[in-house]
């Protein structure tokens, strides 16, 4: 296999000066450059990244985790992330956690042993200690927390704008008119979770419509906690004509709890997500949502990394994405049902 020291002699310079061309420093004469290039592809030489990282003490691997690779909201955010990551000359290592925090500090403490750029977390617990993440900052690694952050950390972040996408989502539903609103939230130990509840209270508090305690129902994000919980609301006496879920799956669930109970989306209930899936538009009827610019979540945080790998010593930064809706069929105005003078039962959409 060629190396350095032939490179150098066929190239007529110093291994020096083949490492410079190596490293794309920008002190080698263009000329030289070329001619070293030349030597280099004539001899097939292949760089050693692991004698680069050793130079360097750092390689170019982002370790990402996240907690749950079965919701496509997170899939999203890596090829985000990976993208730019690629693009840039790095290698992103996906891990999962299954929102187990000791799955999650053994990935870490595992792959922090090679040296990695760069750390993009998504944490499985907010209550836990972010030790291991420190861990990174002191081996000089830049790490981006992203979507949810504990609430001690004070290095970057990347999130939504959890509590404004949920109030403006809630504030269309009562401009639909409808009054009975209830929400399906995620877990409440997480800040996105949290901060949407807050934003569906701030709309509702604002139109000074009442929220009863069962119309606030707490979930898994996934399908079968939207599903079960909406169940719930749905045999309640003063049934909710509208439900504002915490993300989509949730929502999807909650179509799904709506058709078993053989009440139509939106005619009967109204339902509204958040995340913006690309599987949105597939449901039946398509699920109204508050868009996170999922893929730009991950784009960002991967930018952040490199940045500080190039020197960047900026403040710590927390870069908040604003949300915006998005309004397909699964969201309608109130309907008020009247019967007319022979019994009939009609349906009126308010104008
Ligand atoms: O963790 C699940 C949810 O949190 C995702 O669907 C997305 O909404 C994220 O914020």
């Amino acid at each position: 296999m060629a190396t350095i020291k032939q490179i150098a002699k066929l190239a007529g310079v110093s291994i020096g000066t083949v490492s410079n061309v190596l490293n794309e420093l920008p002190s080698v004469r263009e000329a030289t450059r070329k001619r070293v290039l030349t030597v280099i592809d004539s001899l097939g030489y292949q760089p050693s990244l692991l004698g680069r990282a050793l130079r360097k003490d750092q390689t170019n691997m982002i370790v990402m985790i996240v907690p749950d690779i079965t919701n496509p909201f997170f899939p999203g955010v890596v090829r985000g992330a990976e993208d730019v990551a690629f693009q840039n000359g790095y290698r992103l290592v996906l891990c999962n956690s299954d929102n187990d925090y000791a799955k999650e500090s053994a990935y870490m403490r595992e792959l922090r042993t090679y040296r990695p750029s760069g750390l993009i977390i998504v944490p499985a617990d907010l209550s836990k200690g972010q030790e291991e993440a420190r861990a990174y900052l002191n081996a000089g690694s830049a790490v981006v927390y992203v979507d949810r952050i504990p609430s001690r950390w004070r290095g970057d972040a990347v999130t939504s704008a959890h509590e404004e996408g949920a109030y403006e989502a809630t504030k269309h539903l009562i401009a639909l008119g409808h009054k009975r609103i209830a929400t399906i939230t995620g877990p409440l130990q997480g800040t996105s979770a949290v901060q949407r509840l807050a934003g569906f209270q701030r709309a509702m508090n604002e139109a000074r419509l009442p929220v009863p305690t069962q119309y606030i129902q707490e979930s898994n994000f996934n399908r079968a906690g939207g599903c079960e919980k909406a169940e719930l609301l749905l045999k309640l006496r003063a049934r909710p004509t509208a439900i504002f879920a915490a993300n989509d799956l949730i929502a999807m669930g909650a179509i799904k709890a709506a058709r078993r109970a053989g009440l139509s989306c939106p005619d009967d209930i109204s339902i509204f997500g958040f995340d913006n899936l690309e599987i949105d538009d597939e449901t039946t009827p398509a699920l109204s949502t508050v868009d996170q610019f999922i893929s730009e979540l991950g784009a960002r945080a991967a930018q952040i990394v490199i940045n500080r790998v190039a020197g960047d010593k900026s403040a710590a930064k927390h870069i908040c994405i604003p949300t915006c809706l998005r309004l397909r069929g699964s969201t309608g105005a109130l309907k008020t049902r009247r019967a007319t003078a022979t019994g009939k039962k009609v349906v009126e959409r308010k104008s």
